[in-house]
C-alpha cells in the first residue's frame, strides 16, 4: 500500500486505548476505555487498580480497534505502543501485549515515547514544520520544548514539582467537585465547567516563579499554587457550601495557572529563537490543552510572538491511541523499530 497503516496500543495511565492510523492521516479506527467512575470515589487513580482494568480490557480493545478498521492483523504495516513513562503496572499491560503481537506476526515493533506522541498528533491533519516550539500540558508532565525533529527534542522548561493536570485535579478535590464522566471527563473538566460561573477576580492567588529569584527561570510550579488554594479553604473563606464560593475559587485559580503557563512560555519562546532556530508554530497538547481557556489565553501569547497556534481536537489532546499509531508512522518512516526484547521505562527522557 502506499501509505504504511499501523496499529497504536497505549495503556499508560488509566485510559486503555488502541486505534488504527494511515500514513496520509486518515484514522481507521479508534477505541478507548475509561475508568474515571472506577477512580473517582478514591480522589485520583491508584495505580494497581489501574492496572487490573487494563489486564481486563485490552484484548477487547486491540480486537476491536484492528475489527473496526476494516483490516486484518495481516494488513497492518507495524505495531507501535507507549513504552514510557507511566505507571509501571499500567505500562506493562500495553508493552507485553504489543511485544506479544508483534512477535507473533513478525511485524516491526515501535516503542514511542508517550510525550513525543502528544507532541507529534498535530501533523496528523495539518502540515505543522519542524522546528516548532511545544507546550505538554498533561497529568504526569508539564514542559517546554523545541521539536526539531521525530526523534529531536531539545526541553526548555519542565515543572519543578507539580503537573499542571495534577494540580487542577488536587484543586478539584480540595472544592469537592464531582468528576465529569466518560469523553472528556475527569477532575479537569469539571473544575473548566464550574470556573465558568465564577469570578477570577474573587480570590488573589501568588502567580508562581514570577519572583526576582526565579522570574527568568523557564520552569513551572504548581505546588504553592494548590497550597495557596488550600490556606484560603482552611481559613474558611471558602465555604465548601457555597457553589459560588467554589466557583470563583474554580475561576481564580484556573485564571493564575493559565497566567503562569503564558509567562514561562513566552520565555520558552524567547529562549528558542535565541538557540537559533525559527519556529513558526507553537503546538500545545496533553489533557489540559482540552480546556478551553487554555487555548484561548495561549493563543494570545503565540500570536503576540508571531507563532501560529496549532492543537489537536480536544479528544486528542487527552490520552488516545491514534497519537501513539501517529507517532508510530512518523517513526516508521525514520525506520525507527525495536526489538521484541523492548522493556517499559516508568522514567523517560525526550
Ligand atoms: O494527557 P492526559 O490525558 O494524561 C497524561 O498523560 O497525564 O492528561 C490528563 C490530565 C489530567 O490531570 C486531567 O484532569 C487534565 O489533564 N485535564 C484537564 C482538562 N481535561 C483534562 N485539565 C483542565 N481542563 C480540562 N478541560
Ligand atoms: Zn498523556
Amino acid at each position: 500500500p502506499p501509505h504504511p497503516r499501523i496499529l497504536g496500543i497505549e495503556s499508560s495511565c488509566d485510559d486503555t486505548a488502541a486505534a488504527v492510523v494511515a500514513g496520509d492521516g486518515s484514522i481507521l479506527s479508534e477505541v478507548i476505555r475509561h475508568q474515571h467512575k472506577i477512580h473517582e470515589p478514591s480522589g485520583g487513580i491508584v495505580p494497581g487498580i489501574a492496572a487490573e482494568h487494563h489486564l481486563i480490557n485490552m484484548p477487547g480493545v486491540v480486537s476491536q480497534a484492528i475489527e473496526q478498521s476494516g483490516l486484518t492483523i495481516e494488513d497492518i504495516d507495524a505495531i507501535a505502543v507507549t513504552r514510557g513513562p507511566g505507571l509501571p503496572a499500567s505500562l506493562s499491560v500495553c508493552i507485553n501485549a504489543a511485544k506479544t503481537l508483534a512477535a507473533v506476526t513478525k511485524k516491526p515493533l515501535i516503542g514511542v515515547h508517550h510525550m513525543e506522541a502528544h507532541a507529534l498528533t498535530v501533523r496528523m491533519s495539518s502540515s505543522v514544520p519542524f522546528p516548532f516550539v511545544c507546550l505538554l500540558i498533561s497529568g504526569g508532565h508539564t514542559m517546554s520544548l523545541l521539536v526539531r525533529d521525530v526523534n529531536d527534542y531539545k526541553l526548555l522548561g519542565s515543572t519543578r514539582d507539580d503537573s499542571v493536570g495534577e494540580a487542577f485535579d488536587k484543586v478539584a478535590r480540595m472544592l469537592k467537585i464531582p468528576w465529569l464522566h466518560g469523553r472528556g471527563g475527569g477532575p479537569g473538566p469539571a473544575l473548566e465547567q464550574l470556573a465558568l460561573k465564577g469570578d477570577p477576580d474573587r480570590y488573589q492567588l501568588p502567580v508562581p516563579m514570577s519572583k526576582r529569584d526565579t522570574g527568568q527561570s523557564l520552569d513551572f510550579s504548581f505546588s504553592g499554587l494548590k497550597t495557596a488554594v488550600a490556606k484560603y479553604i482552611d481559613l474558611g473563606q471558602v465555604s465548601l457550601e457555597s457553589e459560588q464560593d467554589c466557583a470563583d475559587m474554580a475561576a481564580s485559580f484556573q485564571y493564575t495557572a493559565i497566567k503562569h503557563l503564558c509567562s514561562k512560555l513566552s520565555k520558552a519562546i524567547a529562549a528558542a529563537k535565541d538557540v537559533g532556530s525559527s519556529p513558526t508554530a507553537l503546538v500545545v497538547s496533553g489533557g489540559v490543552a482540552s480546556n478551553q481557556q487554555v487555548r484561548l489565553r495561549i493563543g494570545d501569547t503565540a500570536s503576540k510572538y508571531g507563532l501560529l497556534l496549532v492543537c489537536p481536537p480536544p479528544h486528542l489532546c487527552t490520552d488516545n491511541g491514534v497519537m501513539i499509531a501517529w507517532a508510530g508512522i512518523e517513526r516508521f518512516r525514520k525506520g525507527l523499530f525495536d526489538p521484541y526484547t523492548i522493556e517499559f521505562r516508568q522514567r523517560w527522557q525526550l
